[in-house]
């Protein structure tokens, strides 16, 4: 069975620890809510879908330790610090109120519940991988492709296989693939620690690039696409994802490259109305100043560190999600709020 970067196992949760990526591989059993957010919050687990199935068992979790009725206070207090130890993927609050919703002194409620939202996730991306394929295909012609994509999308930010990179997979099971392009993505390189990790064991040929030379290389015409996942989709279709992801989007359309985000329903969020209202995390100084425990700054050194940028629904040429194609280029628009419930 492929590796579930989150999953229910002999009644414990279990998670790759992200951090030891790709030196180990190595599980981790988080046996409370707290241990659970402490997990999230240094990245042990990460990204927006895998947030989000997190958040639903870490729910299940805390319906076991403290049952909503007799202990409503121990519940409401450990649903609180799940749905906010990280404020920008929408899935974690999403799926944890979702999972809340249905909790009752009988553990199994919630545990059921948390199971369906992992198996969404899974089925989602296997319908992302085909759209997302048949879409760039469409886009860049029948011929193999090389694909530019930032942070990391695949199976370790869901389940199993991802958004943005589970298109790529999804090319390179085709055939369709010459090369995929990560970028490192400072400051925690989740492009050169997990990307290429997950690349090298799909097997799919790659060549990573330091953030800034994106642009530059766009230019030189080394990519005939740029692949990106989102932790928020704003209901006017602005996109918040890993920094970096809106400078990627400015070099690529000077380039003339088509920018398509990837990203099932879950992280689709009506009730933002635009990109001005998303949360941006902000990290702190020290993952700037340093890498891993090594110093790259004088001490003392002060530094900005957003998490995540927004870009703005005219730098996209298309959103892909698990059940839609939307072609913003083509002046299509996401449904607004009120209107058809995008999340079914
Ligand atoms: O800070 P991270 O590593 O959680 O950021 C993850 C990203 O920005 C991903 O691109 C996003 O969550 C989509 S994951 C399928």
């Amino acid at each position: 069975m492929p590796l579930r970067t989150v999953d229910w196992v002999d009644g414990k949760l279990v998670l790759v620890d992200q951090t030891l990526l790709p030196h180990e591989l190595v599980m981790l059993e988080p046996a409370t809510v707290r241990d659970l957010v402490d997990a999230i919050r240094r990245l042990s687990v990460r990204g927006a879908p895998a947030l989000g199935v997190a958040g639903a068992y870490g729910v299940a979790l805390a319906a076991r330790l403290h049952p909503p009725v007799s202990d409503p206070a121990g519940f409401d207090t450990a649903v609180k610090a799940l749905r906010t130890a990280r404020p920008t993927a929408v899935n974690l609050a999403r799926m944890v109120d979702r999972v809340a919703a249905v909790a009752s002194d009988d553990p199994s409620r919630a545990l059921a519940e948390a199971h369906l939202v992992r198996d969404e996730e899974l089925s989602a991306s296997k319908a992302m991988g085909e759209l997302g394929a048949d879409l760039v295909q469409a886009l860049c012609g029948d011929g193999p492709v090389r694909a530019m994509t930032i942070c990391n999308t695949g199976g370790l930010a869901s389940v199993e296989r991802g958004t943005a990179l589970g298109v790529i997979q999804t090319l390179h099971e085709r055939g369709s693939l010459i090369e995929a392009i990560p970028l490192e993505t400072r400051p925690l390189l989740q492009g050169s620690r997990l990307t290429t990790w997950e690349l090298e064991r799909m097997g799919a040929p790659h060549r990573l690039i330091v953030d800034s030379a994106a642009s530059y290389l766009l230019a030189q015409g080394v990519a005939d696409v740029v692949l990106i996942g989102a932790d928020r989709v704003a209901a006017n279709g602005d996109t918040a994802n890993k920094i970096g992801s809106f400078g990627l989007a400015l070099g690529a359309a000077d380039a003339g490259v088509p920018f398509i985000v990837v990203a099932p329903e879950s992280t689709v969020d009506p009730a933002t109305p635009s990109g001005a209202d998303i949360e941006i995390e902000d990290r702190g100084a020290a993952e700037v100043c340093a890498v891993g425990d090594r110093a790259i700054a004088p001490a003392g050194t002060a530094a900005i560190n957003p998490a995540f940028d927004v870009t703005p629904v005219r730098l996209i040429t298309a959103l892909v999600t698990n059940r839609r194609v939307v072609r913003f280029d083509l002046g299509e628009a996401l449904a607004p709020p009120g209107s058809e419930n995008p999340l079914g």
